[in-house]
């Protein structure tokens, strides 16, 4: 059983499941702790949902890893899911240096329509949390990566509260930004790059 990868929040085993091959997002406690602040409901059962409303959501399944199941215990939390072949888009886009395949991106701006017109909003939508995987000699985005807690459902800290009575959070507006500021990596990614460490 080898590791898939790893997040901020996460480290993502290969593993089995009745003959079939999955991915296993286990929690780190990190990640378990924060979640707890901005939501009641546990981090894999949250996930879990939340994947399955993406998979679910009208013109979206291509673009999501199928979500398979989740399991919270008191000592260890998880999701699984589809396992995903493909190369995450920033090393996609690095070793092309940019040069992308006509239609790719497209296809992201027509994720977060999508998601948008299912009212799913805050995708946590970065070059690090997007796998390139091809279908038929083509690229297509997909999808994994679904423990942002929207803004709309975070536990109204007086904080919270003040944000979203005062308009400044508008519910697509984050997800117009990620994507529109989608190829500048220095936000999200250099954070990101000490768990790929053969990468350099
Ligand atoms: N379903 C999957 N199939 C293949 N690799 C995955 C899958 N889910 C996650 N990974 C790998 O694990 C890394 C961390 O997963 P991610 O969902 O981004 O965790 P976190 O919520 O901690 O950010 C990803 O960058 C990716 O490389
Ligand atoms: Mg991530």
């Amino acid at each position: 059983m080898g590791t898939l990868g790893e997040g901020g929040r996460s480290i993502v085993y290969e593993g089995e499941r009745r003959g079939e091959r999955v991915a296993i997002k286990v929690y780190k406690p990190y990640g378990m702790e924060k979640h707890r602040r901005k939501h009641p409901e546990p981090l894999a059962e949250f996930e879990y949902r939340r994947n399955r409303a993406f998979f679910e959501a009208p013109g979206l399944s291509r673009y999501v890893a199928r979500p398979i199941g989740f399991f919270h215990t008191p000592g260890v939390s998880a999701l699984i899911q589809e396992p995903l072949d493909g190369e995450l888009y920033y090393f996609y886009y690095q070793e092309r240096k940019g040069a992308l395949p006509t239609g790719l991106f497209g296809h992201i701006e027509k994720i977060v329509e999508r998601a948008h017109a299912a009212g799913l909003f805050d995708i946590d939508l970065h070059a690090m949390n997007v796998m390139v995987v091809e279908e038929d000699g083509q690229p297509i985005p997909k999808l994994f990566d679904f423990n942002l807690v929207p803004w709309h459902e975070r536990i109204r800290t007086p904080w919270v509260t003040l944000l979203l009575k005062s308009g400044l959070r508008n519910s697509k507006r984050r997800d117009l930004r990620m994507l529109r500021d989608f190829h500048d990596f220095s936000r999200k990614v250099p954070r990101l790059l000490r768990y790929f460490p053969s990468t350099g």
